[in-house]
């Protein structure tokens, strides 16, 4: 037998076995007579144990191993003199009787431990041996879980696992294609899925009813910490069903994995309108671990000659509690902060309630303490509170509100990743203007069904900025985990089907990282690509041989 047991089995109950194991070496320990060998494999560590009595020949073969030398070790298992209780396997140690080297290793180009000292983009070179160190592997554990789990419930719902075609005809969602030539017919491409889009809603009417699949899609977008060129959704589709039915189903799948994954309860998740989200948060996916609400101030904040405010389309800050210390610098950091091209604002008006109840402000030129306070108890501040404002263009002036509030959720702590705040958005608008084209696209996508009583507007283009579909997203801790919508149809298809239907999809991998308490999805991705899109331990994309392109009559015209 190749190996008896992993290096995590092990345990004092198991001491006079004959054991074989095979792993990496982790490291050596050599006092002379005494030899130890921590020996490492994807389920733990057992340590190695030669000495005195031991063959000669076997301690001199032991001192020849480096670290990630793959090994292969026979011999008895015996209580440990100084035990470990640190370790799973820290009772007991294998007194070796024979050894095997199944493979040598160069020294590895970082350290394979928790904490390793190799830099990110060495170690996405060697992804294959970062893969060994623990936090990484944990992750791709967790991921596993996580699939097992999403399967289990919704099959168990009724829904069938379909696989759908990755060579396909473009499907719109927004992002550019990656596209494929097509050998056999010259000048023609496949398009790779953007999502499965249109099949689900072919299975649909194919009758399936319920239909799932864990999947991988491909958009050629630019790349975040929280999006990949190819990346995996878990994708829905039901039947028969109305908005109601959809939110339900899937806020279920949440709670039994939050349940599951960290043995948390939730109540019925909350909802808001997009709109809300935006006039309050001033984003579509709002972080509500915190407060920090925006309140608007037309009413209290112009007319007191302050032309800034004047002249504003909106004037809209948040209240910080507790913050009204901050120093000059601080406050000089979130003015730069907010004045950084990626964020947008002109400046940054402060308002400090002090603890002793005066007020002291940038504007204080222009308001009296009195109208201070007035602005004060718009925002239901205390002495002790800190009020941070900007003004502009409204909608501008809100995204990059949402940009100092989440700077502000950092700074104080109060974004934490093992608290989870779960949220659905909902009532998103249909359409979206692009100034660029000059037209309005689907924000979702175009198979998305306005609300009802909102189909009328779809007759006046002036109001078509107006229209609410009946499209939502789940939202949790300021991330997009998932989006769906009621479809509708074009003529030709509307023909064909009878019945509504709806869905969702997961981001996967955004759902892992969450669990995960990370930030990136690279993390949960066994072989992730870097922000430029490359995987850089296999050295892709990279350009194809003569041949290949002429087989598909493919001349570069590179500029
Ligand atoms: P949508 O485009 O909202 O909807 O995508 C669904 C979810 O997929 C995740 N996601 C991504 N994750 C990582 N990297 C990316 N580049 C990336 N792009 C999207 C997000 C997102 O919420 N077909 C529709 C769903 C439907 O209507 O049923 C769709 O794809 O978490």
């Amino acid at each position: 037998m190749y190996r008896t047991h992993t290096c995590g089995e092990l345990r004092l109950a198991d001491a006079g076995k004959e054991v074989t194991l095979a792993g990496w070496v982790q490291r050596t320990r050599d006092k002379g007579s005494l030899v130890w060998i921590d020996l490492r494999d994807r389920y733990g560590i057992t340590q190695l144990f030669l000495d005195g009595s031991s063959d000669p020949k076997l301690i001199e073969q032991a001192r020849t191993f480096g670290r990630e030398f793959v090994i292969q070790a026979k011999g008895t298992v015996i209580e440990r003199e100084s035990k470990n209780p640190n370790m799973p396997t820290g009772e007991i140690e294998l007194k070796v009787s024979e050894f095997k080297l199944l493979n040598s290793s160069k020294t590895p180009p970082f350290t394979i431990e928790d904490v390793s000292d190799g830099g990110d983009d060495l170690r996405m070179k060697y992804r294959y041996l970062d893969i060994r160190r623990n936090p990484v592997r944990q992750n791709l554990e967790l991921r596993h879980r996580m699939a097992m789990l999403v399967r289990n419930y919704l099959s168990n719902l009724n829904f069938l696992e379909i696989e759908t075609p990755m060579l396909i005809k473009s499907t719109p969602e927004g992002a550019r294609d990656f596209v494929v030539p097509s050998r056999m017919n010259p000048g023609e491409f496949y398009a790779l899925p953007q999502s499965p889009q249109q099949y689900k809603q072919l299975l649909m009417v194919a009758g399936m009813d319920r239909y799932f699949q864990i999947v991988r899609c491909f958009r050629d977008e630019d790349l975040r910490a929280d999006r990949q060129p190819e990346f995996t959704q878990i994708d829905c589709e039901m039947s028969f069903v109305e908005q109601e039915d959809v939110l339900n189903t899937f806020e279920g799948l949440a709670k039994h994995l939050f349940k599951e994954m960290k043995g948390l309860a939730f109540g019925q998740f909350p909802r808001m309108t997009w709109h809300d989200a935006m006039k309050y948060y001033g984003s579509d996916k709002p972080d509500i671990r915190f407060g920090m609400k925006f309140v608007e101030l037309n009413d209290v904040a112009k007319g007191k000659g302050f032309g800034l405010f004047d002249n504003a389309d909106l004037v809209v800050g948040i209240c910080a509690e507790g913050c009204s210390e901050y120093t000059r610098k601080q406050l000089d950091a979130l003015t730069e902060f907010v004045k950084r091209p990626q964020v947008g604002a002109g400046g940054m008006v402060y308002i400090k309630y002090n603890t002793d109840g005066t007020f002291k402000s940038s504007v204080d030129k222009f308001y009296t303490p009195e109208d201070l306070k007035v602005i004060a108890d718009k925002f239901g501040a205390k002495p002790g509170d800190l009020m941070l404002i900007l003004c502009g263009d409204a909608m501008k002036t809100r995204v990059q509100l949402n940009a100092l509030r989440l700077e502000m959720g950092n700074q104080l702590g109060l974004r934490k990743p093992d608290e989870y705040a779960p949220l659905w958005v909902i009532d998103f608008p249909l359409l979206e203007w692009d100034e660029e084209t000059q037209r309005y696209y689907a924000m979702h996508h175009p198979f998305t069904a306005p609300k009802p009583e909102d189909e009328a507007l779809l007759d006046d283009p002036t109001k078509w900025g107006d229209i609410r579909a009946n499209a939502y997203d789940i939202v949790m801790n300021g991330v997009e985990v998932g989006g769906g919508s009621i479809r509708i149809h074009d003529r030709t298809l509307q023909n064909k089907m009878f019945h509504t239907h709806a869905g969702l999809a997961f981001g996967f991998d955004r759902l892992c990282s969450l669990f995960g308490g990370a930030d990136s999805i690279r993390d949960f991705i066994a072989f992730p690509k870097n922000n430029a899109g490359r995987d850089v331990m296999s050295g892709s994309p990279a350009p194809i041989a003569q041949e290949q392109l002429d087989e598909l009559q493919i001349a570069l015209n590179l500029k």
